[in-house]
């Protein structure tokens, strides 16, 4: 696949196809993802990948704790404020994405049971989560940004997809226990990833993105 087209033609997949993924395919996945930049090649993910009764498990306990409302144990703060501008782009994709998918965005409970899919890893057969060893460094949280970019563009080159969650995380205290997962990691984010169900609505769904002459400054050229 043509490199552009590829990083174009990227998204968030939230429907997938009942396909397996081989290990093979997520082994070529993980050696591209590995060649991402860190700070001082500091190398700081360490990565879990989960399919089958493992993965089914997880999926059940994670929801549980959504639906009962169970304290979160994210590892990252989420902002109480987010700046204006950006606060208005979250709150216009929300809207969009309810709408491609025929939710009234009022109402509250499809609202509610659209956002339980997240814990079923939008019913994906595997789950990447990706960690690094606390206590947490802006610079590594960088780093695992470029290598989650680098596992989502290297799903879409195969033909595969995969959707970044930070929901899922909200419950890293299950996450580290189902999976043995060391005290010391913290899990940053979970992607789900499978074959993108070509005729899910929601895989239409095209995010928006701000033209470039709105974020780009340009000095001397
Ligand atoms: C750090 C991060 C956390 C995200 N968390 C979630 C999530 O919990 N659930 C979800 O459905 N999408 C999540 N997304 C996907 C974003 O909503 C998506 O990337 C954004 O709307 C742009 O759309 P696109 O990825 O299709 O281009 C997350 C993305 C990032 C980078």
């Amino acid at each position: 696949m043509e490199f552009f087209q590829c990083i174009e033609g990227r998204r968030s997949y939230r429907a997938f196809l009942e396909k397996d993924v081989d290990r093979a395919v997520l082994k070529k996945v993980m050696g591209a993802a590995n060649r991402s930049p860190s700070y001082r090649n500091s190398q700081p993910w360490e990565v879990f990948i989960v399919a089958g009764e493992k993965r089914d498990r997880l999926a059940e306990r994670l929801t549980r704790a959504a639906i009962s409302g169970e304290t979160p144990s994210s590892a990252l703060p989420t902002p109480k404020e987010w700046p204006g501008a950006l606060s208005k782009r979250m709150e216009e994709h929300t809207l969009l994405r309810l709408r491609a998918i025929g939710i009234d965005p009022d109402d509250e409970g499809k609202v509610r049971e659209s956002g339980l899919r997240n814990y079923r890893f939008y019913d994906a057969p595997c789950a990447i989560f990706v960690g690094m060893h606390g206590p947490l460094a802006y610079w590594s949280v960088y780093d695992l940004g470029s290598f989650v970019h680098g596992i989502l563009l290297s799903l879409e080159a195969q033909g595969l997809g995969g959707c970044p969650q930070a929901s899922v995380t909200r419950y890293g205290n299950i996450i580290k226990e189902e999976l043995s997962i060391p005290e010391e990691i913290e899990i940053i984010i979970a992607i789900s990833v499978g074959y993108p169900d070509p005729d899910a609505p929601v895989n239409a769904y095209k995010s928006k993105r701000r033209e470039e002459a709105e974020f780009v400054r340009w000095y001397g050229l």
